[in-house]
Formats: C-alpha cells, structure tokens, sequence
C-alpha cells in the first residue's frame, strides 16, 4: 500500500552545505534556494543559526532568510536559545530544532547532553507555537550513532514522544551517519507510525553505504510519505564522522517518478539547481541521475 504522492524536503542549502570548508558565496546560495523553489520544491531547510565559530558556513543565516521563496515552507534551524532569538529577528516563520537521541553525539554537536537539550528546548517550543511558528524537530542519531553504536528503538520512540508532548508539527527522524538498512527503516518507522499517529513524519537518510534509496523504499511500505532530501547528495553533519552526503533529491524523485510516486518536482530544472552549486563546492556530484544525464 504505498501512497501516491509524497513530499520532498529539500536539506541541499543547509545539510548539504554545513559540511563545505570554503565559504560558498552567500549570493550562490541565494540562486541555489530560488532554483530548487522553482524545480517544484514546496518545504525546504535553506540555513541554520548556529555558532559560526562552529559552522562558518552558515554564518550568513540572516541574509538566506531575506532571500526564503514565496510559495514554499522555508525552514531554519536553530540548536538552543541564542539560536532561537537570532530567528525570531528575522521573517522566518519555520524552525527545526535538532537534538540527538546519543547523549555523546548531542555533546559533541550542541556541546550538551540531550537531557539539558530537551529542558532548554520544551518552552521554547510551547513560544514559537503561540507565534505561529511552524515547528521541526530533527531527532539524530535515531539509529546509530559515531560514538555509541546501535541506538534501541525504544530510545529513539521515546525522544520523538517528548518532541510531540512538547507539541512540534513534525518529526524528522534521522539515519545520521548511513548505517541503517531496510529491515531497521521498516521496523523503527512502523513503530513511530503506531505509537505517534499525530505528527507529520519525515525520514532523513544520509546515504554513506548506499542503502538509502533501499530505506526509502523499506519507510515507504512503513506508512511514511515525506523525505529529507538533498540536491546532488550534498550533506553531513562536522559533528558526526562518517556522515556523508544525504540521499540525493533527483535519484530519489527518479526512482518515484518511475514507481507512479508524484512529487511536484521538475527533473530538468532541478539540474539547473544542481548545475549552480555544483561549482562551488569542494566534490564532484556523483549521483545516478546527475551523472546520467550529462553536465549541462
Ligand atoms: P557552546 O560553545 O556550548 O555555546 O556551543 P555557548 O552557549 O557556550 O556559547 C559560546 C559562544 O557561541 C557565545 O559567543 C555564544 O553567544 C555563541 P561568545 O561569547 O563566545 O562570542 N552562540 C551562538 N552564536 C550564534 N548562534 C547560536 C549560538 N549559540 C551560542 N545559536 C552551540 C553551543 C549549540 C552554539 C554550538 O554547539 C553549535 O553551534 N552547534 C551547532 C552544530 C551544528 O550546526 N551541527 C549541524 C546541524 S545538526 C545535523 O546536521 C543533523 C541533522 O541533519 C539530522 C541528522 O542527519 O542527524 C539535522
Ligand atoms: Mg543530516
């Protein structure tokens, strides 16, 4: 029973580029977000109001904001309280908080065990809701984490509960570092679609063994219909070795393309997204349908 349609939640601005050493230039990000909201993409994280002592590259949070497409959900992250204020500055009307169901990794990301994460973000949440925010919680490490290995699914449900008592809109949950298979996809969202019935649910598959697409296919039997994505398989996480890119937007709309799977999204001029930012980033883009379908 898989669903006819599906909902595409483009990462490429903000995972896909946190991870660049050099400094992509601020108006190249700007075409990048405006061609991908013009490829059909209607749900985006375009930037992150994080310490730029920690991610340089998403220091120029505020302009990205300015330049946020109309018609489509631009989402912004933002790890604690300072984060937060620096967004509540700006237009921004989407925030995705993040936190880590390893407590080791949530240290090494947010320099905070998850416990404190969680106590400082609650009322946050209740504040953003009454201003109308939309609100994102991305649960990482929700399979395996760099430093503690297998995370119990009871760990991860019981993280995504408290992100729904404290009243989010949606729940990404997040195979941080690529080591999840099928069998786990399936089992870990079938039971988050169970206990959670009320959120939206998302899946975010960074793709570092190649079985992301597979994992795709596992959550969709589990009742899932949205996906974090990113264009040309950009992304990781500094804070997690071994994330590399996310699963990548155009092999994932390929692949449901040809399964009857509608996304709203256009191939050709996603390509001309990819085409913008594939200059000036350190990597080649290597993704099937990129490279298939020849350098423009
Ligand atoms: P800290 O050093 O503990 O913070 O870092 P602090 O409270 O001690 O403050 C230190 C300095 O940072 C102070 O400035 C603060 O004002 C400033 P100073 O007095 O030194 O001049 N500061 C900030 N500045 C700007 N924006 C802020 C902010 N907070 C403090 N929000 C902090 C704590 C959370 C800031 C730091 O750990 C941080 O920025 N971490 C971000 C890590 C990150 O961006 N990770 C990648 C995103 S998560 C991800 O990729 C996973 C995901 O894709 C899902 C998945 O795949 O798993 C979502
Ligand atoms: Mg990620």
């Amino acid at each position: 029973n898989l669903p006819t349609k599906v909902t595409i939640i483009e990462v490429g601005p903000r995972d896909g580029l946190q991870n660049e050493q050099s400094f992509v230039d601020t108006e190249v990000k700007k075409k990048f977000i405006r061609q991908l909201a013009a490829s059909g993409i209607k749900e985006m994280e375009i930037t992150s109001f994080v310490s730029p002592k920690w991610v340089p590259q998403m220091s120029d949070a505020a302009e990205i904001v300015q330049a946020a497409p109309a018609g489509a959900r631009s989402i912004v992250l933002a790890p604690n309280r300072r984060g937060v204020d620096r967004v509540l500055d700006t237009a921004s009307k989407a925030v995705a908080l993040f936190v880590g169901v390893s407590n080791t990794f949530n240290k090494k990301n947010i320099n905070k065990p998850t416990k404190e994460s969680m106590k400082e973000l609650r009322p946050i949440i209740s504040e953003l809701k009454k201003k109308d925010f939309f609100v994102r919680a991305c649960i990482s490490t929700a399979f395996y984490c760099p430093y503690e290995g297998r995370i119990p699914e009871a760990d991860t449900l019981s993280l995504c509960r408290e992100f729904v008592e404290a009243g989010v809109d949606e729940l990404s949950v997040a195979d941080t570092i690529g080591m999840a298979v099928p069998t786990e996809s399936f089992s870990l969202f079938s039971l988050i679609k169970k206990e959670l019935p009320e959120p939206m649910v998302t899946a975010h598959f960074h793709d570092t063994r190649r079985t992301a697409l597979a994992n795709i296919f596992a959550a969709l039997q589990a009742g899932i219909d949205r996906f974090d994505t990113s264009a040309g398989g950009l992304g990781g996480c500094p804070f997690a070795p071994g994330a590399s890119g996310n699963v990548a937007t155009e092999d994932v709309v390929y692949m449901l393309h040809r399964m009857g799977i509608e996304t709203g999204i256009d191939l050709n001029k996603l390509r001309e997204a990819i085409d913008t930012i594939a200059p000036a980033i350190s990597r080649p883009i290597d993704t099937g349908y990129y490279q298939l379908t020849g350098n423009s």
